[in-house]
C-alpha cells in the first residue's frame, strides 16, 4: 500500500496552516474522509434525499436500499451473523449507553460489573450510572507497568457476582491491544455478558465479531474514514431480541395503540426516529474504501509508522513514551516532554501544522493511575508518512528549545 497515492484521495490533506502543509496525526480522535465518502453523502443529498422505511416513492425506496446496504456492509466487515445484528447509533458512546440502559434489567443489588483501568469515559460513565441505579458494584482489572492489561488480576476479579464484563479492545492512549478472545472465554466461564469497546480496534485490525466469543461490540464510523454522527452496536441476535429498546418513538415500533406498543424487528427496534441516513451511506463508502486496501495492509503500514515513530521519539532526550512494545499495540504514541504541559507541546506542533491531541483523552482515571495529568498523543492512519513523523520529532525538538528543557 502506498500512502502517497492514498493521500490524493483526501482533499483536506492538501490544506496549509502557517504556510505549511498539514501533517494530520490525530486519527485516534477522528480520521479524515476520502473523496468517495464525501461524494456518497453529497450524492444522497443531491440525487435521492428522502426518509427511509416510509414511502413507496422511488426516492424513499432508493434511500432505504442504500441505508440497508450499509447495515449489510457493516455486518460483513466484522463478520456478524447478519444485518439484524447491526444497530446504527450516533457513535460508540451511544452504543455503550444503549447497553448500559437495556441490559439494566439483568443487574440486581450487589452484582458486579467488571471493567479495566484503561477504559475511555464512554465505557465507564454509563456503567457508573447503571451501578448507581441498581446498587451494583464496579470492579476494575489493573494494568501492568508496561501498560498492558494485568491478565491475572482480570481473572481474579471475575466471580459469581460478575454479570457484565466490558473491555476496550485497544486503548486510546496506550494503544495496547487486549486479548479479547481470551477475556471473553474467562467471562463466559463465569456466565457473564461480554462487551467489547472496539472504537480503537475496528478501524485498524481485522475483526471477527462472532469469533471473539463476545456478546456485543461498539464502534464509531468517524474513526474509520466515515462521517460523524453514525456509530455501530453489534450484538448477538438472540440477546438484542431479548433486550428492551433504549429510545422509543417512530421507526422502532410494529404496532401502537393509545395504551401500548409492540416493537419492530431487529435492528430497527433500536433505531428510533429518523436515522442518520447520509451518515450510514457515507459509512458504507468508507467500508468499501478500507476493504479495497485490506486490513493486513493497514496494520502493516501502521506498524511501520509506529516503529519509526517510537524510534525517532525515543532518541529525543526528555521524551517519555507510554505503552507496550510495537507489536502489542495500535498506531498510537502517547508521550510527555519533561515537565512541559502536553498542551504546550501540542501548541508548538500546531504552529508547524502538525496536528496531534493533548490532555487526558477522556481517560482521566487512567491518567490518575499513571500518576500524570495528561499526555500528548500522535496517532496514525493509512495516509500518514515517515516524513510527517520527522516533522513531529522536529516539532518536539523545537518545543524543547522554546521551553528550555
Ligand atoms: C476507546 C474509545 N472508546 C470509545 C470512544 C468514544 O467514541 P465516540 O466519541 O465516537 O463515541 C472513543 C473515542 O475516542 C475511544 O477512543
Amino acid at each position: 500500500m502506498d500512502a502517497r497515492k492514498i493521500r490524493q484521495d483526501f482533499p483536506i490533506l492538501r490544506i496549509r496552516h502557517n504556510g505549511k502543509q498539514i501533517a494530520y496525526l490525530d486519527n485516534a480522535a477522528t480520521t479524515q474522509k476520502p473523496r468517495s465518502v464525501i461524494n456518497a453523502v453529497k450524492e444522497y443529498y443531491e440525487n435521492y434525499n428522502a426518509n427511509v422505511h416510509r414511502g413507496l416513492n422511488f426516492l424513499s425506496q432508493k434511500a432505504t436500499d442504500k441505508y440497508e446496504e450499509a447495515h449489510e456492509k457493516t455486518a460483513r466487515l466484522i463478520n456478524a451473523k447478519n444485518s439484524a445484528e447491526i444497530v446504527f447509533t450516533k457513535n460508540a458512546t451511544e452504543s455503550l449507553n444503549l447497553l448500559a440502559y437495556s441490559l439494566g434489567e439483568k443487574i440486581s443489588e450487589g452484582d458486579e460489573i467488571l471493567l479495566t483501568k484503561m477504559e475511555h469515559h464512554a465505557n465507564l460513565v454509563p456503567w457508573q450510572e447503571l451501578a448507581k441505579r441498581k446498587k451494583a458494584k464496579l470492579v476494575f482489572a489493573g494494568i501492568t507497568r508496561e501498560g498492558k492489561l494485568d491478565l491475572e488480576d482480570f481473572a481474579l476479579k471475575i466471580g459469581n457476582r460478575t454479570k457484565i464484563v466490558s473491555v476496550t479492545q485497544a486503548s486510546n492512549i496506550l494503544g495496547t491491544i487486549n486479548p479479547v478472545k481470551r477475556l471473553a472465554k474467562e467471562a463466559k466461564k463465569n456466565g457473564a455478558i461480554f462487551i467489547i469497546d472496539a472504537a480503537q480496534s475496528v478501524p485498524h485490525i481485522k475483526i471477527d465479531a462472532k469469533g471473539t466469543g463476545a456478546d456485543f461490540m461498539a464502534f464509531s464510523a468517524h474513526k474509520m474514514l466515515g462521517p460523524t454522527g453514525i456509530g455501530v452496536l453489534w450484538g448477538k441476535e438472540e440477546m438484542l431480541g431479548e433486550m428492551p429498546p433504549f429510545l422509543t418513538g417512530g421507526d422502532m415500533i410494529s404496532e401502537v395503540t393509545f395504551e401500548k406498543s409492540t416493537w419492530n424487528k431487529l435492528p430497527w427496534k433500536f433505531e428510533a426516529g429518523t436515522p442518520n441516513i447520509a451518515g450510514a451511506i457515507g459509512f458504507g463508502a468508507a467500508i468499501d474504501y478500507l476493504k479495497k486496501i485490506g486490513f493486513a495492509g493497514i496494520r502493516a503500514q501502521e506498524q511501520r509508522l509506529l516503529k519509526y515513530g517510537l524510534k525517532r521519539l525515543s532518541e529525543i532526550n526528555g521524551v517519555k513514551l507510554y505503552g507496550p512494545k510495537a507489536g502489542e499495540r495500535t498506531g498510537i504514541i502517547a508521550f510527555n516532554l519533561n515537565n512541559v504541559h502536553p498542551h504546550d507541546v501540542a501548541g508548538i506542533l500546531d504552529e508547524n501544522a502538525v496536528a496531534i491531541r493533548s490532555g487526558n483523552h477522556c481517560a482521566q482515571p487512567l491518567m490518575n493511575e499513571m500518576g500524570i495529568q495528561g499526555v500528548a498523543r500522535a496517532s496514525f492512519y493509512i495516509y500518514n508518512t515517515p516524513e510527517e513523523i520527522d516533522r513531529l520529532a522536529d516539532g518536539i525538538i523545537r518545543a524543547k528549545k522554546v521551553f528550555g528543557v
